[in-house]
């Protein structure tokens, strides 16, 4: 997959503006301020439908004027995709090769990107709702069953929330069960697809782990063990899950197990990298995270995804830099930095400088 240009309009500190990307390694540099993190943002809504940072869509909106427009060409293994947004105060519309999109699950899958940000390189250190985030962006550009099922598990969910909230206990026991039946279903689909995708990460973050370590320090990474055997069997076992803790959910006033809750577990030489990896390890280990998650797009979709490096290269060494900018040979990188020669390793490279929402030309 490689993105030809971004047209960028209104789009947070950016005017009008078209970045031209090379077919390999892309540089963005430039002061601190300028408008490369916007950059990164742009593609990644994009390819997800939502933004990394911002609550609402309209924070993306330049500030004084009444819309934005992002718009990129692509070209896939399929042939080419242009796809479209235009946000404004009250909404979005979305354009998937001039075709408006009605459901946001059509967003998914035209345009694929693994990132790689400083938030991301905290996988490990950071609570589990960042690893299920991990999970969720990257599932969903797979697989739109896996975005469906996660929008209508959190649709039921906050209404099961609501009803553990309610007076009278008798409407709450008689509802719980009907309830539980449609979110078992969802929640079976999510557990069984995050399951597979890390089951399929493993021992591919475990190879790039090793390479990056010198093979000094092995990596394992798992799902939650209880989600063995096939949807049908965790549908019963989720659901039987809640129906055994309704008290303990009416009591707490929400509901506390299910995917929602749910972890990676992480190990490192046998440890739980969560309790007791250092600092450096913790990232070397979300690194080769990612790294095997650009290798599973590659697997799963049949092409590699474009790799976006947002202020990632300050926050490694020298030896992990390189390995990055390498595996960048036969795909399209896009990595943002504010010192172009640094990040670069002489290698051949598409410079492309920003400065105050303008490409530098
Ligand atoms: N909605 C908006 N309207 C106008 N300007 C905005 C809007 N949202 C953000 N900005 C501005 O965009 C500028 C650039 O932000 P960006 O995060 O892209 O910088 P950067 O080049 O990545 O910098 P750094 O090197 O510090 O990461 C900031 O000055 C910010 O105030
Ligand atoms: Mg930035």
């Amino acid at each position: 997959m490689r993105i030809k240009n971004l047209n960028l309009k209104n789009f947070r500190n950016y005017f009008s503006e078209t970045i031209i990307f090379g077919s390999g390694l892309n540089v963005l540099y430039g002061k601190n301020a300028q408008g490369k993190t916007n950059c990164a943002e742009a593609v990644y809504y994009l390819c997800t439908g939502t933004s990394p940072r911002a609550k609402r869509d309209k924070q993306l909106i330049r500030r004084g004027e009444e819309y934005a427009e992002i718009s990129a060409e692509a070209e896939g293994r399929y042939g080419g995709v242009e796809i479209y947004a235009k946000i404004t105060e009250n909404g979005r519309e979305i354009r998937v090769n001039g075709n408006k999109i009605t459901r946001n699950a059509d967003i998914l899958g035209n345009l694929f990107a693994v990132f790689f940000s400083p938030h991301e390189l905290r996988l490990i250190q950071d609570g589990p709702d960042e690893r299920r985030r991990f999970l969720n962006v990257s599932i969903s550009q797979l697989s739109r069953p896996y975005y469906i099922a996660l929008v209508r598990y959190n649709r039921i969910l906050e209404q099961r929330n609501n009803l553990l909230k309610e007076k009278n206990l008798n409407t709450v026991y008689d509802l719980l069960p009907v309830w539980d039946e449609e979110l078992c279903k969802y929640a079976a689909t999510i557990a069984r697809q995050r399951a597979d995708f890390i089951t399929r990460l493993a021992p591919v973050a475990a190879e790039f782990h090793s390479k990056l370590t010198d093979g000094a320090e092995n990596l394992k990474v798992s799902p939650e063990k209880k989600y063995a055997g096939d949807e049908e069997e965790l549908k019963k076992r989720l659901f039987n899950e809640l129906s055994n803790n309704y008290d303990r959910d009416i009591r707490l006033g929400y509901t506390a197990s299910g995917p929602h809750r749910d972890d990676i577990d992480i190990e490192i030489d046998g440890a739980d990298a969560k309790l007791y990896a250092s600092q450096g390890q913790t990232r070397t280990a979300a690194l080769a995270i990612k790294l095997a998650e650009v290798e599973i797009f590659k697997e799963l979709s049949g092409e590699y995804p474009v790799l976006v490096l947002d202020d990632v290269m300050s926050e490694l060494d020298l030896p992990r830099r390189k390995k990055i900018a390498q595996l960048s040979g036969d795909r399209q990188t896009i990595i943002t930095c504010t010192h172009a020669e640094r990040a670069l390793y002489g290698l051949e490279t598409t410079k492309i400088k920003i400065e105050g929402g303008k490409v530098k030309r």
